[in-house]
């Protein structure tokens, strides 16, 4: 399986604190935003992944994450000229994905939660049809929103409603079988001028093939989009790392539970920080894995 993650938003709502640098790259809390996408890639069991960026910030993204080698892992790269939605990623991405099944994360959709590894690596090996994500909210208005009958089976989504008919959104973490490509293509401009990633979901639906995991209640699915929430997202990150002695999303420590690399290695990387705990941390964890 593929991966990919839309990385190419103005991230305007964020202006001044995202004016040099792209909002994906802004630290939440001890690493860059990206690092958390990554890594549910990551426990997805995917390895090939397609960064999408605006084209003022690829030679950033590159600074930051290289072709992924260091990690055991490939990183590429394309280009989203103008923001025309989603959907259009897998349009820029077809070469990439080359008729097979992809993932797509949005940069900013921060996942953490029992559990969380085993649901992704049992998604991550689905072929047929798509899976997405719900997550209970209390501003459902601002999100694509899914409905169910009384047996839990997904009837209905709908972009940004007025009025919901649920409370569940669905959560920028999208798996589609190789289909993808096709469907995207037949589809047009919303409204707001973008190739809306509901409109996919909704051909998965009508053709009876669209999976919808619920993320319960003890799930967090964090929001960057605001000052305030994208220091809450901070704070909760820290508050969990001090707590429990484990990072969140350290790509590199994900990488050698993954076997993507070594132990050896992984202690080789921690160099590269050995002035702070970032680098002490992966240094303990390749004495301990
Ligand atoms: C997008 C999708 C929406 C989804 C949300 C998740 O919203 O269109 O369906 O619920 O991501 O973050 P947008 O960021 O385009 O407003």
């Amino acid at each position: 399986m593929k991966g990919i993650i839309l990385a190419a938003g103005a991230g305007s709502r964020l202006y001044p604190a995202s004016l040099p640098i792209s909002k994906i790259l802004l630290p939440v809390y001890d690493k860059p935003m990206i690092y958390y996408p990554i890594t549910t890639l990551l426990l997805a069991g995917i390895k090939d992944i397609l960064i999408i960026t605006s084209p003022s910030d690829i030679d950033n993204f590159k600074k930051v994450l290289g072709d992924g080698s260091n990690i055991g892992v490939k990183f590429s790269y394309a280009v989203q000229e103008v923001p025309r939605g989603i959907a259009e990623s897998f349009l820029i991405a077809q070469d990439f994905i080359n008729n097979e099944p992809v993932a797509l994360i949005l940069g900013d959709n921060i996942f953490h939660g029992f559990g969380f590894s085993s649901m992704l690596k049992e998604v991550g090996t689905r072929t047929t049809g798509a899976t997405i994500f719900g997550y209970s909210v209390q501003d459902p208005e601002r999100f694509g929103v899914v409905e169910f009958d009384k047996n839990g089976k997904a009837i209905s989504i709908e972009e940004k409603p007025l009025q919901p008919k649920s409370n569940y959104a669905v959560t920028g973490l999208y798996f589609y079988d190789s289909n993808v490509v096709e469907y995207a293509k037949t589809l047009t401009p919303s409204a707001r001028g973008e190739l809306e990633i509901t409109d996919l979901n909704k051909i998965y639906l009508k053709n009876n093939n669209l999976k919808v995991e619920i993320l319960g209640r003890g799930f967090a699915w964090l929001d960057t989009g605001t000052f305030e929430s994208l220091l809450q997202a901070a704070n909760f990150v820290q508050s969990m790392e001090i707590n429990t002695g484990m990072k969140i999303a350290s790509i590199e420590e994900v990488a050698c539970r993954m076997g993507y690399i070594t132990p050896a290695q992984l202690k080789e990387l921690s160099k590269k920080y050995k002035q702070n705990g970032y680098g002490k941390y992966l240094e303990k964890m390749a004495n301990s894995i």
